[in-house]
C-alpha cells in the first residue's frame, strides 16, 4: 500500500486510522543524507541523476560500499526500506516482483555460509547442496546476483555475521563482503548494523575491506535540531489526520523525545502508541495523563515521568536533577 505523505484528508473509521498510523513513515532528516550517500555509489547521467550502474574503480573494476550504523531501534531498517520505496532507481527485488536491489536480513545465528545460502534462495536458486563449501556458495551467490539483475545488495543486521565465536570465521566473513564488491557483475553494497559492525570490520589487519565503505551514522534526535522539528511536525500532522486536538502548551513532542533519549525508533513508537491509545478510546483530545499511562506500561519503575501534568520546563528540570534517563 502506498501512503500519500501530503494533502491528507482526515480519516473517519477507527480501523482506517490505526492502519494509517501503523504504516506511516516519519521523516527525520536522514533520508536526504542516505540518498546523497547512495548517489556516490552509482554512475550519474548527464542530468546528474543517479543510474542503476554501480560506480567502479577504473583500474580494478571494484564497486564501493556504504555502512549504515546506529543503535538497535535507531531506525536503520525503517530508513533503508523507506528509501527502497521512494528512490526512483533502487527498487526492492523479490522473486515475484521486478527489482534491482536485494534486501537481506541476517538472522542472529547466521554463519557466512548461511548468508550465501540466503542470497541464493532469495534469488530463486533452491537446489542448494548442503555439502557446499562456504567459498563455493559465495561464488554461486555472486553469480546469481548477476543472473537476476541486481545492482545493489543491502545486508541488514550485518553485525551478526561478524560476531566472533566457536566455529565462526570473522575474517572470512569480512572477506566475503569485500568479494561482493569485487564481483565480475558489479553490485554496490550497503551494510547496516549496530556500531560494533564498524569495529568488527576494523579487526581485519589489512583494513582492506573497511576502506571500501563510506559511513552513515544515525544519531539520536537532539532538542532544537532540524530532526526534532521534523519529529514535531510528524506528530502534529498525524494527530490532525487522526482527528485529535493537541494543546501546543503541553509540549508532547519534547516530552516524548526526552523520554526516549531521542532514539528515533523508540520516539516514533512511543508517539504512535500515545496517538493509538487516544484513537482506540475514541478521544478527540490528547492528554498528558493518558500519555503517562502509555509510557508507564513499559517503564513502570519511574516515580516522576516526562508526562507529568506540570509545565514541561519544570518537569524537565526536575527530571534532569534526578539524573533521569530512559
Ligand atoms: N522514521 C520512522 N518512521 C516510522 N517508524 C519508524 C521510523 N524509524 C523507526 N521506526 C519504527 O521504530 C522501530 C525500530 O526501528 P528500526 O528501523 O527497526 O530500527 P533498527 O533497524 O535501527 O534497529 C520499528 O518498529 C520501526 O518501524
Ligand atoms: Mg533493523
Amino acid at each position: 500500500m502506498t501512503i500519500p505523505e501530503t494533502n491528507m484528508v482526515p480519516l473517519d473509521t477507527i480501523s482506517a486510522k490505526l492502519v494509517w498510523l501503523r504504516d506511516r513513515y516519519w521523516r527525520f532528516g536522514q533520508e536526504e543524507t542516505l540518498d546523497d550517500a547512495l548517489l556516490d555509489l552509482f554512475e550519474v547521467d548527464d542530468e546528474g541523476q543517479m543510474t542503476d550502474e554501480p560506480r567502479r574503480d577504473p583500474l580494478t573494476g571494484e564497486t564501493e560500499g556504504l555502512m549504515v550504523l546506529g543503535m538497535s531501534g535507531g531506525g536503520k531498517t525503517a530508513l533503508l526500506k523507506r528509501t527502497l520505496r521512494a528512490n526512483p532507481i533502487l527498487t526492492e527485488f523479490s522473486i515475484d516482483e521486478p527489482g534491482n536491489t536485494l534486501f537481506i536480513t541476517v538472522p542472529p545465528e547466521a554463519t557466512i555460509k548461511k548468508l550465501a545460502e540466503i542470497i541464493l534462495s532469495e534469488t530463486g536458486y533452491k537446489k542448494i547442496d548442503p555439502r557446499l563449501r562456504a567459498a563455493d556458495a559465495w561464488e554461486m551467490a555472486r553469480h546469481r546476483l548477476g543472473v537476476v539483475g541486481i545492482c545493489a545488495v543491502v545486508i541488514d543486521e550485518c553485525h551478526h555475521i561478524l560476531r566472533p565465536g566457536q566455529g565462526r570465521d570473522v575474517l572470512a566473513a569480512i572477506q566475503a563482503l569485500k568479494h561482493i564488491m569485487q564481483s565480475q557483475h558489479p553490485v554496490a553494497l550497503i551494510i547496516a548494523g549496530v556500531p560494533a559492525l564498524r569495529d568488527a570490520l576494523l579487526s581485519e589487519p589489512s583494513g582492506e575491506t573497511y576502506r571500501r565503505f563510506s559511513e552513515l551514522h544515525l544519531a539520536s534526535i537532539r532538542p532544537g535540531t532540524r530532526s526534532a522539528r521534523l519529529f514535531e511536525t510528524n506528530f502534529r500532522k498525524s494527530a490532525e489526520i487522526l482527528g485529535l486536538d493537541v494543546d501546543e502548551a503541553d509540549d508532547f513532542p519534547e516530552r516524548i523525545l526526552f523520554a526516549t533519549g531521542g532514539q528515533i525508533g523508540k520516539s516514533v513508537k512511543l508517539a504512535k502508541n500515545i496517538l493509538r491509545g487516544a484513537v482506540t478510546r475514541q478521544r478527540d483530545t490528547l492528554c498528558l495523563e493518558s500519555a503517562e499511562r502509555v509510557f508507564r506500561k513499559s517503564n513502570v519503575q519511574h516515580t516522576l515521568t516526562p508526562f507529568d501534568t506540570a509545565p514541561w520546563p519544570e518537569v524537565r528540570k526536575e527530571l534532569e536533577a534526578m539524573g533521569w534517563g530512559p
